[in-house]
């Protein structure tokens, strides 16, 4: 066999460290192959310097053929140096998937329920009244719910309220706030009242666009020596201007309730130029936001109160109902189907 030739000796290098370059698991061991052949008393080196004992005529292939190999061996690492890194990212990514320089994910951001939202701008307008706020029991009994507000057994009244009757005899849920009012004049005993009752009314309905089974109401109860309907009309304008704007008018119709006397209804007028007018309105311009009246006698006495000593008014309205109005709310469904395209409009 003839003895190999330099061209045969660099051949042999370049498949060397093509073999040892894949061999390398590593970015760190790439390099160190890297300082191996190309540092400065690396392998490349030694085979440049021996150019110098290679005979004159095979020194001009020697130089191209090591020059070819440089080429190839550097392409060589630098493409598996890519892959080394690129593999340690993955690597890195699915061992850790924490990325601690990445920006962090937003936490969701809670808002008040829109039947909140209305009920508080309620509370503030009647704050500012100087009204107390003041809560009372979903479930009633019978007596509270009707027969103290004057409207014993069997009083045909009582069809105006689609009753949730409970497993027990005489309890209910309250089909409106109206209970409250007793509950804080006996509370009171005797001493003038000013207060609202928010709070969570049940109905037996069909379920529909305009009616549930559970609603809020707000009543409003004041007890005192004179006080009058005058003070009632007062009071429920500075509501509904506050409420709706300061232009509103507000229309009072004469109307029935057991509990009062006498009882009104309350309407506002709905801005003319407003699209939605005859939709919400049903075509009269008018709107009706709440029932109102005179304490009935029976009432104030059922609370301890003499109705030859003091007077006092009353009124119940749905929150909800304002705020299907303010924003032309079709569908009172809406408010509890926890629906978030709908929640995120308030
Ligand atoms: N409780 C009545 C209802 O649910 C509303 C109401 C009317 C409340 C007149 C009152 C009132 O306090 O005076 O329909």
């Amino acid at each position: 066999m003839a003895d190999a030739t330099p061209l045969d000796d660099l051949k042999q290098l370049e498949g060397q460290a093509l073999t040892q370059l894949q061999q390398c698991a590593d970015e760190a061991a790439l390099r160190a192959w890297n300082t191996q052949y190309f540092g400065d008393k690396g392998v490349m080196k030694t085979a440049m310097s021996n150019l110098a004992k290679i005979p004159k005529d095979q020194k001009p292939a020697y130089g191209a053929e090591l020059n070819r190999i440089k080429a190839a061996i550097t392409a060589a690492y630098e493409a598996a140096l890519a892959d080394a890194k690129e593999k340690a990212l993955q690597v890195s990514l699915t061992t850790n998937p924490l990325d601690v320089t990445l920006p962090g994910r937003a936490p969701a951001r809670g808002r008040l329920h829109p039947a909140t939202q209305i009920l508080r701008q309620i509370y503030s307008i009647f704050a500012d009244l100087g009204f107390q706020v003041y809560r009372t029991r979903e479930v009633e009994t019978d007596e509270l719910n009707f027969e103290f507000l004057n409207m014993p057994a069997h009083h045909p009244a009582r069809d105006m309220w689609d009753t949730f009757f409970t497993t027990t005899p005489g309890v209910v849920l309250r089909t409106h706030t109206s209970p409250g009012q007793i509950h804080v004049m006996r509370e009171a005993a005797g001493k003038p009242v000013r207060v609202i009752l928010p709070g969570m009314c049940y109905r037996n309905e069909a379920i529909s666009t305009r009616s549930e089974i559970q609603f809020y109401q707000v009543e409003g109860l004041v007890v005192g020596e004179g006080v009058t309907m005058a003070d009632l009309k007062g009071t429920i304008t500075a509501f509904a201007r506050r409420m709706f704007g300061p232009e509103r008018q507000v229309r009072i119709r004469s109307s029935y309730f057991p509990f009062t006397e006498p009882s009104i209804e309350v309407d506002i007028d709905w801005p003319k130029d407003d699209p939605n007018r005859d939709r919400l309105t049903k075509g009269t311009g008018w709107l009706e936001i709440l029932g109102a009246g005179m304490v009935h006698p029976n009432v104030l006495r059922a609370g301890g109160y003499d109705p030859e000593k003091v007077t006092g008014f009353a009124f119940g309205m749905g929150p909800q109902r304002m705020l299907m109005l303010k924003h032309a709310i079709d569908d009172i469904r809406l408010f509890w189907q926890n629906d978030l395209r709908f929640l995120k409009q308030f």
